[in-house]
């Protein structure tokens, strides 16, 4: 018997929907633009801003993306530059959190021979190295008081000037600036100049954290496994790996704080800890343990953190210990014996030292 379900009813239908719309809005765009291919997505919400970025690249405006971390700005800023008539010329990406603050000015405009105290010969600076090209300003909001002065007046007078020189050289780069946090909200609290804002956030790219893009995260995990697949082919041992049904659900009801970057650090491990070809729950879960949150930093992957800033190895070293010691005791149903020899300690007592180093029942 018929179901009564009409081609109208069908899901697919109701998606392609708002896909006519976009389409719409996107008439006198080129008809593809391959050069988005690498940001998978299949949101309603990213397709919006695939859209708005392919609409905004084609011109030479400054761009501002803003995103949680891990939310793929600079695969964004690479896509946007890649989709411009300047994609034949430099993309340099910057980012502005990483430069001693003494050196900023150097880095940015260069310097003469003899400007300072090591300036054995004069260099170009990122702008002009980056002349008819993109400047990728990444973390802009780390940017030095001081030095959003000397930006605003490069982008205002599309010129710099070598430390150390007299005359001035014409430059004409395209600005793509990104930032973690709400500029505006550093504009209000006085940290970030209102003036160079506005100059920078012409077009302003939002990217969606994870948990916004309903719909792409099984995309995502099964692109995402694909490309692990392919990265890791050459490899000894190698094995083609899948996702358990009961694994992509624990992924699917996962928040990804540390959104795709996270996304992909999880299904690495995952991917490296499973022994068969199948990745299970509990490689799933494993894998989500092992990216504990330390100190105040946002999602951090335990081998990955960044020691220039400083770390919390006390903490991270109590995490691991924590999950194995409790997924030994667990599987042997609180035998601490067994729990010893499973997790390579020397005797009972010795685990029942760790866990009353860590405070563990
Ligand atoms: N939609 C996506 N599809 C596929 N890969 C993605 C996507 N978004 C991000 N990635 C990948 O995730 C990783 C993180 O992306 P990216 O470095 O661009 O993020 P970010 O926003 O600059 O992060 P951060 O603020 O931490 O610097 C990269 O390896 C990138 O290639
Ligand atoms: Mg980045």
């Amino acid at each position: 018997p018929s179901t009564g379900i009409g081609v109208r009813d069908q899901p697919e239908y109701a998606l392609r929907k708002p896909d006519r719309e976009l389409a719409h809005l996107a008439a006198g765009l080129p008809p593809e633009s391959p050069e988005f291919a690498a940001i998978i997505h299949r949101s309603e919400i990213m397709q919006g801003v695939i859209l708005k970025a392919r609409m905004a690249a084609i011109r030479s405006i400054p761009v501002l993306i803003e995103g949680e971390s891990g939310t793929g700005k600079e695969l964004m800023a690479r896509a946007i530059h890649d989709a411009s008539p300047r994609r034949a010329k430099p993309f340099i990406a910057i980012n502005c959190g990483a430069i001693p603050s003494e050196l900023v000015e150097s880095e940015f405009f260069g310097h003469e021979k003899g400007a300072f105290t090591g300036a054995v010969a004069a260099k170009a600076g990122y702008f002009e190295a980056a002349d008819r090209g993109t400047v990728f300003l990444d973390e802009i909001g780390e940017l030095p008081k001081a030095m959003q002065v000397k930006l605003l007046r490069t982008l205002q007078e599309g010129e710099v000037r070598r430390l150390g020189a007299t005359g001035i050289r014409k430059i004409d780069v395209r600005i793509i600036a990104a930032t973690n946090r709400s500029l505006i909200a550093e504009v209000a609290v006085g940290s970030f100049r209102e003036d160079l804002f506005y100059r920078l956030a012409v077009a302003v790219i939002r990217l969606p954290p994870v948990s916004e893009r309903a719909g792409d995260i099984s995309l995502l995990i099964d692109s995402l496994l694909e490309r692990i697949n392919e990265q890791s082919k050459n490899e000894p041992g190698y094995k083609h790996k899948k996702i358990s049904v009961g694994a992509r659900n624990i992924l699917l009801r996962h928040h990804w704080p540390g959104n795709i970057r996270e996304m992909q650090n999880t299904l690495t491990r995952a991917a490296i800890w499973s022994d068969g070809e199948t990745i299970n729950e509990e490689d799933a879960r494993d894998a989500l343990l092992f990216a504990p949150t330390v100190g105040n930093k946002e999602e951090g992957d335990i081998l990955t953190q960044p020691v220039n800033q400083g770390i919390k190895l006390p903490a991270i070293m109590e995490s691991v210990a924590t999950h194995y010691l409790k997924a030994a005791l667990s599987e042997t149903h609180g035998n601490k014996t067994k729990a010893a020899e499973l997790l390579g300690l020397a005797s009972y007592q010795t685990l029942a030292n760790w866990m009353k180093k860590y405070d563990i029942e």
